[in-house]
């Protein structure tokens, strides 16, 4: 069994998943190949999401071994960065990347569309999915930039300076919270409906090198978009509440 968490966390049915992810980050690639959600679902506990898959344990915690061996001294500590770093480390990294990606996949799409929707009709509805799914955390990622990331600087701000935070219109941090966290479900289930409608990305005989590129940059994304989610629900909210709720019993 994985020692490292289990010196964290000494009881295994206690585990959430987000704890294994927070511990080191590419077991979110072990995850990923399991298929279980450590983004969005990462408060549910490993035990109950092993069972569901028919995983077992010592299996799970053979491959993490496996996983934990390759942590460099070097690997990137989330759950230590400074809160504000770590919010303009998301921008710069993950929302960078989907506004890049967006009009790229479109363009590819469209491409894929033209010479091949009469064959194969799902590509349709690809298409809109991913449409949707643009659309969306165009807006999502424009609300955390404008909105919930300088709340979190100013908190962070606040801290260095001991001063006691003078809460908004919007109430507690924890509202916007709750909103930007119903739209990673939101964009999450999008893309969870283009892995099912293309069969797990599996392509077609006589898929052209623009289908081949195009279902490489879709499942991308959606490997991004975990990654990404994870940093915001597993480490940066959480501690954005924690250091909110800290802050005003001053
Ligand atoms: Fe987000």
């Amino acid at each position: 069994m994985d020692t490292t968490i289990m010196n964290s966390v000494k009881d295994f049915s206690k585990i959430k998943i987000k704890d294994v992810v927070t511990e080191n980050f590419h077991a979110a690639e072990l995850f990923e190949k399991l298929g279980i959600d450590f983004c969005c679902n990462g408060n549910r506990l490993l035990q109950e999401a092993l069972e569901e898959k028919h995983i077992l344990d010592v299996k799970f915690f053979e491959e993490l071994n496996k996983v934990n061996m390759s942590i460099s001294s070097d690997d990137q500590r989330y759950a230590d960065w400074d809160l504000n770093f770590l919010a303009q480390y998301i921008v710069n990294n993950h929302h960078t990347y989907v506004k890049n990606a967006i009009p790229e996949i479109t363009a590819h799409l469209q491409k894929v569309y033209n010479a091949h929707a009469k064959k194969y009709l799902y590509i349709a509805e690809v298409q809109n999915a991913f449409a949707l799914v643009a659309e969306e955390m165009t807006s999502h990622m424009m609300k955390e930039e404008r909105i919930l990331f300088p709340l979190i600087k100013y908190l962070a701000e606040t801290q260095k300076f001991n001063e006691k935070p003078k809460t908004g219109g919007f109430g507690t941090i924890k509202n916007p919270i709750l909103q930007m966290e119903a739209e990673h479900v939101a964009a999450g289930g999008t893309m969870g409906t283009i892995r099912n409608l293309t069969n797990n990305y599996t392509l077609p005989e006589d898929a052209c090198t623009t289908f081949k590129v195009v279902y490489k940059e879709l499942d991308e994304f959606e490997k991004d978009l975990h990654k990404h989610v994870h940093l915001e629900n597993n480490i940066l909210f959480p501690r954005a509440i924690e250091l909110e709720e800290l802050l005003l019993k001053k």
